[in-house]
């Protein structure tokens, strides 16, 4: 391998900035490699519309489809909330890309450092050890994609809107098979969230899961939940969990918990990956973190930069198989955090550093 290519898409927010000090990491730990890092930006988001007339701009999308994977910042902000839903950054950029690509595999590491539990809204005696624990979403099925979706007036002239929930068994068993590698990677438990004793496409979700694992992954050891159970579940004792995984919405709720009770979204990276296969054999995926535009600290260099970081960290081992490099960033990361440099939102009393800071110590602990 002499180079890996990916998209750059910044975003809005502190994505722009998070980005920059993500791609100043990802060039140190390249370095000894001798693997070039071929990537071009392009806008994506509230950006793209200002700049472009559209979330996701045509040559946006080309850049992307030319890649081998994505690494993607964070759209959206107050400048665009007063446009129609459908035409607000997250819905016309983030969900056309997800679907343009099928990135049907969402994967939401849930970690929390021992050193940072504190940081965590939780107890401390809950997670004497911290949060270790992994949630997979299905990410372009469910109710996010179903249609009918639409509002309409009824001939009594009241106001209707609808939208549907559907799945399909080959969608269950695909995010199944995602899932099963995963558990085989980490513990081997996976715990299956869904809402069977209301929904139909929870019934057929939980008897696919449960065939497909019967026969293809008899030793994984698998449990169901339903999904408000499962909330509960969360915050009580997350740890009691390996891999949780879940269909489209209820996976988009629970990983917003998850990722409260592991201390701060600043932490939090994530994976989707898509079901082509790029030329190095490995899916081709969008990596991001979990946390959003924050808008409220953008510009000010003190943006948490690590789930940036962590995102093209993930990159590097789902579509590129540079797992050694991966585990070197992550190292690096956790060395840095639990030495004592931090951000704001994970500092708690100690003195703050900036992003700037937090990457130089981040390289110097490669
Ligand atoms: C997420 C986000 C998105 C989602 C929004 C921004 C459309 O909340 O990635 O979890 O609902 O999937
Ligand atoms: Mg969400």
């Amino acid at each position: 391998m002499e180079s890996i290519k990916f998209a750059v898409l910044p975003g809005d927010g502190i994505g722009p900035e998070v980005m920059t000090a993500a791609l100043q990491v990802l060039q140190e730990a390249m370095a000894s490699t001798g693997i070039q890092l071929d990537y071009q930006e392009a806008d994506v988001g509230g950006i793209a519309i200002d700049t472009h007339g559209s979330a996701l701009p045509k040559a946006t999308l080309d850049l992307c489809g030319e890649s081998d994977a994505i690494l993607f910042g964070s759209v959206g902000g107050p400048k665009w909330e007063n446009l129609p839903p459908k035409e607000q950054p997250e819905r016309a950029a983030l969900l056309p890309l997800r679907k343009h690509f099928s990135l049907f595999a969402n994967l939401r590491p849930g970690l929390l450092f021992k050193e940072l539990t504190p940081a965590s809204p939780l107890k401390e005696e809950r997670i004497p050890d911290g949060i270790d624990i992994l949630c997979i979403r299905e990410l372009t099925g469910g109710i996010y994609f179903g249609q009918p979706k639409e509002t309409t007036t009824l001939p009594d002239g009241d106001i209707q809107a609808l939208d549907t929930m559907v799945y399909r068994k080959s969608e269950i068993e695909r995010i199944t098979e995602v899932a099963i590698q995963a558990a085989r990677s980490r513990g081997k438990r996976l715990c299956s969230v869904d809402k069977a004793n209301v929904l139909e496409t929870s019934v057929l979700w939980r008897q696919v899961v449960t065939d497909y694992i019967t026969k293809n992954a008899p030793e994984i050891e698998l449990s169901h939940l339903y999904v408000d159970n499962a909330a509960m579940q969360l915050v009580c004792d997350p740890n009691q969990f390996d891999v949780l995984f879940t269909e489209n919405m209820f996976g988009d709720i629970l990983s917003d918990e998850m990722a409260v009770i592991c201390g701060s979204l600043g932490m939090l990276a994530s994976a989707s990956l898509g079901k082509s296969h790029n030329k190095h054999n490995k899916p081709f995926g969008l990596y991001e973190p979990a946390g959003g535009t924050a808008p409220d600290i953008a510009g000010k260099g003190i943006a948490n930069p690590c789930a940036q970081v962590l995102s093209a960290a993930l990159m590097l081992r789902f579509s590129f198989g540079l797992d050694a490099v991966a585990a070197q960033i992550e190292a690096a990361v956790k060395k840095t955090v639990t030495g004592g440099t931090r951000t704001g939102d994970i500092a708690f009393g100690s003195t703050a550093v900036g992003t700037e800071e937090m990457i130089a110590a981040i390289i110097k602990n490669l």
